[in-house]
């Protein structure tokens, strides 16, 4: 197996806090990792996404995810997990990040469905140990027809759209980038995942 090499990755974060990397994993693999969140949607498994505030909820997020195990049994997971663990491991060596873990969830957008304006970190409870967001798209036969755009809020006041096209990831920093999903005429399917730090109150 060749060396995996995530220096434009490094460098687009290093850069500009944001990156963009088509072709994260091989097609088989992205195929398979659809397919099985399709069944894990098919059997029940998917549950709608909470965001806290129940009442207005689905005008707020309308996905349905399924968070991963570490030990998931199934291959295309297991693919997924090992990549991700050694884009942890370039992250703290080159950009001496100091990441402990990844929490990731699959998560499909039935037609119609957004997920509005927010930031995947706060100050305070669960999501503040987030530092980088990582979404990894799994929608095969994509065209920018359909929508779904993820919409990013850039500090310079510009807006930058990034279909969701499979085999595509967009890494960012938690903190810095307001974010939204747009609506889609299709299901839009991905895997989500963020890399926290470790919590300095447990050492
Ligand atoms: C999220 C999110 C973006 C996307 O799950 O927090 O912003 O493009 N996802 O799916
Ligand atoms: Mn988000």
């Amino acid at each position: 197996m060749h060396t995996q090499d995530f220096s434009p990755i490094i460098q687009a974060i290093t850069k500009q806090g944001y990156a963009i990397s088509d072709h994260f994993l091989p097609t088989s693999t992205i195929e398979a990792l659809k397919k099985h969140a399709e069944k894990l949607l098919q059997g029940g498994h998917m549950k709608l996404a909470g965001t806290g505030l129940q009442a207005n909820h689905n005008a707020i997020r309308g996905d349905h995810i399924m968070w991963l195990r570490d030990d998931d049994p199934s291959l295309c997971v297991q693919t997924y997990l090992q990549k991700m663990r050694a884009l942890q491991q370039a992250l703290n060596q080159q950009l001496f990040f100091n990441l402990h873990e990844l929490e990731a969830h699959l998560a499909i957008y039935p037609i119609g469905t957004r997920y509005a304006k927010h930031l995947d970190q706060f100050s305070q409870g669960r999501n503040a140990l987030r530092q980088i967001s990582c979404v990894l798209y799994l929608n095969t036969d994509w065209q920018e027809a359909f929508g779904g755009q993820l919409r990013m809020y850039l500090p310079e006041g510009n807006q930058l759209d990034i279909f969701p096209m499979g085999g595509r990831l967009v890494a960012f920093m938690s903190s810095e980038f307001i974010h939204e999903v747009l609506p889609a005429s299709h299901p839009r399917v991905s895997l989500t995942g963020w890399f926290r730090q470790r919590d300095s109150r447990l050492i």
